[in-house]
């Protein structure tokens, strides 16, 4: 008969207590790490004097930031859009407010040099905030949507990137790309703006490796919907876009599946939903605000808690999950028709 003494059970007991006692020491010591880790992340360093660019500053997250980041007494570079963005950054204190369009390379370049003698050929920071969004559904967007947003999206930050990584290097700098949770989960109604965000995404991967051996950190941050005028006007943009697909093509077989009826159904109950959702944009403004100016910056910030739950989960779940989500946002559906005679099988 087996007693509470017997020495099968005491070797039982010691196996307990040792590996009850090696995944206590593991545990505390990822425990350990990570407070250390996040204490390191919270100190700054500080930016007084040192140059920062920051793009899209007529408005939004860019206006935000760049007013921010000259009230702490960083040189700020606020590239703008429009004469008027310009005036009110420089009397937010910015350094220097340059206007030009994003989608003229000869006037990225120009400005690059602009740049490059103002801050003595050392940059601290470029921040690739500025974006343009032009929604619609696949079916009926123009190609030059699709080409227009990857001009200012992708091409724009990708050549003013490489006019100023030798000042950024001579600073062991930053580079900053404001991507989005659409730069990790591509929604419905959106493809041009998604594909322009995945297409920084993987940029700015390479671009952290490749730069890594001069000290050139790169960071991407990825807000959730934000109350800017970009977000709030998304779905009267997609009005505009599926207007401009019909001047272009008026007889177009689209018209059927997605009628005006659709269209204004579709606007009024999504724009009731981005109500609900939009959270307050200094979530993101204060993100891109510790990737230029943590002693630590993170690789990545998902900004906002519907980037941290429901976008993370949608990017590291099984991929069924994500299609089914995805497929159930369409609301309301376009219009089934039966397929034509000449398409059927
Ligand atoms: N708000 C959100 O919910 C959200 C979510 C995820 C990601 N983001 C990203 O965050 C960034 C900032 O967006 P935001 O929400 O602050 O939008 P926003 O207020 O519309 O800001 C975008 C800025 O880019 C400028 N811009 C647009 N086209 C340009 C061009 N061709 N040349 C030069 N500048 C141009 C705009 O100038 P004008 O104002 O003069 O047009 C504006 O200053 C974007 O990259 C966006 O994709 C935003």
């Amino acid at each position: 008969m087996t007693t509470l003494a017997s020495p099968e059970v005491s070797v039982l007991v010691r196996v307990f207590v040792v590996a009850g006692g090696a995944s206590l020491t593991i545990f505390a010591l990822i425990a350990l790490a990570w407070l250390l880790s996040s204490l390191r992340r919270r100190r700054l360093l500080g930016i007084d004097g040192r140059w920062i660019v920051v793009t899209g500053c007529d408005s939004g997250l860019g206006q935000d930031l760049a007013g921010q980041l000259a009230s702490r007494g960083a040189r700020v570079v606020a590239c703008c859009f429009t004469e008027a963005g310009a005036k009110a950054a420089l009397a937010h204190g910015v350094a220097l407010a340059p206007c030009f369009d994003l989608s003229d390379e000869d006037a990225i370049v120009r400005a690059a040099r602009e740049i490059e003698v103002a801050c003595g050929g050392a940059l601290w920071a470029l921040v690739h905030n500025a974006g343009i969004v032009l929604p619609g559904f696949i079916d009926y967007q123009p190609m030059s949507f699709l080409r227009r947003v990857m001009e200012v999206n992708f091409f724009a930050p990708a050549l003013l990137t490489k006019q100023l990584l030798p000042c950024l290097r001579k600073a062991r700098g930053r580079i900053t790309f404001v991507s989005s949770v659409d730069g990790i989960v591509s929604l419905p109604g959106n493809a041009p703006y998604d594909a322009s965000k995945f297409a920084i995404e993987a940029y700015a991967d390479a671009l952290r490796a490749e730069q890594f051996p001069w000290g050139v950190h790169v960071s991407v941050v990825n807000p959730a919907t934000m109350r800017t005028p970009m977000a709030m006007g998304f779905f009267e943009a997609h009005r505009r876009a599926w207007e401009e697909s019909e001047r272009l093509d008026p007889d177009g077989e689209w018209r059927s599946a997605y009628p005006r009826e659709w269209l204004d159904a579709y606007v009024r109950l999504n724009t009731a939903n981005l109500e609900r959702i939009a959270q307050d944009p200094r979530h993101a403004v204060s993100d891109i605000k510790h990737s230029i100016t943590a002693v630590r910056p993170r690789l990545r910030y998902l900004s906002g808690a519907l980037a941290k739950t429901l976008f993370y989960a949608l990017w590291v779940g099984p991929e069924a999950w994500s299609a089914w989500f995805k497929r159930a946002l369409i609301r309301p559906r376009p219009v089934q028709l039966p397929p034509s005679p000449s398409k059927e099988r």
